[in-house]
């Protein structure tokens, strides 16, 4: 902007420009019909801050689909950092689902004790009643990717699971997933509410039906 008055009228930069209409694009976005039901899971709103990018239903619902088949009939599910998963799992299997829910955003403890608050900064600083591998499969899509991100949050899959790992993550993180958790690539290609500059997959380190 310029402060001349010799100039005329204050102009905005074409970067600024562009962010204001970015801005006025989503707020439209926000307040047009429907728009809770596509950016919000349950009633709880994407929080930027918290790195909070939801999966479509479609794919949280084939996510919570391939959980239950891995996890077997009574098996126990872990949803780290992937909170729509969770509560897929929640509409598929009723309230006395047998998955919990470990988040930092404490929104989510309205699930009250499927709920653990989890910081990926601390990976093993759980409660003592969230026993090692007490879990038959962790799906987790950490916050960051970075590697000391994913670093951390394997050491938490690691220790909640007896084997089983289903991992959301960046394409750019397959070699430093492959190493911490010995998984690989699946073809299935997770779908987010919105576009997300990065590349999305999936990772498995067992036979899953998401090839
Ligand atoms: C990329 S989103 C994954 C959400 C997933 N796509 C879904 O729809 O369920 C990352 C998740 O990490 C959570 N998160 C943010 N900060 C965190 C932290 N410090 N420790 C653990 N999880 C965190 C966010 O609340 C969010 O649910």
């Amino acid at each position: 902007m310029s402060d001349s008055e010799d100039d005329g009228p204050p102009q905005l930069s074409s970067h600024a420009l562009a962010a204001l209409q970015e801005f006025y694009a989503e707020q439209r976005l926000r307040t047009e019909p429907g728009a809770d039901e596509k950016y919000n899971i349950g009633i709880i709103e994407e929080n930027w801050q918290l790195s909070q990018f939801w999966y479509c239903q479609e794919t949280a619902l084939r996510l919570a689909q391939e959980a239950m088949r891995a996890a077997g009939d009574g098996g126990r599910i872990a949803c780290v950092s992937a909170p729509s998963v969770f509560q897929k799992l929640r509409e598929l299997q009723g309230e006395g689902a047998s998955a919990c829910i470990f988040e930092y955003d404490k929104r989510f403890a309205i699930y009250g004790d499927q709920f653990v608050f989890y910081d990926y900064n601390k990976p093993l600083d759980l409660p003592d009643s969230i026993t090692a591998h007490s879990f038959d499969i962790v799906v987790a899509d950490p916050p960051y990717l970075s590697e000391e991100c994913l670093q951390k949050t394997s050491e938490t899959i690691r220790f909640l699971t007896r084997a089983k790992v289903l991992l959301c993550t960046g394409a750019v993180m397959e070699e430093e997933a492959a190493r911490l958790l010995g998984v690989r690539m699946c073809k299935f290609i997770p779908q987010h509410t919105r576009n997300l500059a990065n590349e999305f997959r999936c990772y498995v380190n067992y036979d899953s039906g998401l090839d």
